[in-house]
């Protein structure tokens, strides 16, 4: 699958996002070794900081498979429900850690491509330059990296 590809699903599960307080939709979009692919969108919650990112959604959908350390990478998008929004989105810094604990079990430095709701631009980073030095279940004994 392309970064293209994965962005296309994270775009389309965004379209999912309750974000009715915010009007900021993210989606993303997990694949994993097998060729399939996890998704997820921000849910929002009237007690704000209740809130879930998009990421952390599929991650948690992701585990729930008992697919964690089978995480390849990762595609996010994000942006105003109201228009605009092509700038790429990156993850904050609490799904950094969520996406850690799947690159550090399956001892993979995960590719995170980026985009924003709409348009053509693209960023890729490394999760270990979005999150250096980072604690993981590697420092518990846990995972291959
Ligand atoms: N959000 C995500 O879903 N992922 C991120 O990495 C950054 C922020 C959501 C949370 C909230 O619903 C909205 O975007 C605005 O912050």
């Amino acid at each position: 699958m392309t970064p293209e590809e994965l962005i296309a699903a994270a775009r389309a599960a965004a379209r999912h996002a309750h974000a009715p307080y915010s009007r900021f939709a993210v989606g993303a979009a997990v694949l994993l070794t097998d060729g399939s692919v996890v998704t997820g969108a921000n849910v929002e919650n009237a007690s704000y900081g209740l809130s879930l990112c998009a990421e952390t959604v599929a991650i948690a959908t992701t585990a729930s498979q008992g697919r964690l350390a089978d995480v390849v990478a990762i595609g996010v998008v994000g942006g105003p429900m109201d228009g605009g929004g092509e700038t790429p989105v990156s993850p904050c810094g609490r799904c950094r850690q969520v996406l850690n604990e799947a690159a550090q079990l399956g001892g993979r430095d995960l590719p995170i491509y980026c985009a924003g709701l709409t348009g053509d631009a693209l960023a890729e980073h490394r999760l270990s330059a979005l999150l250096p030095h980072a604690f993981g279940p590697a420092d518990l004994g846990f995972g291959a990296v």
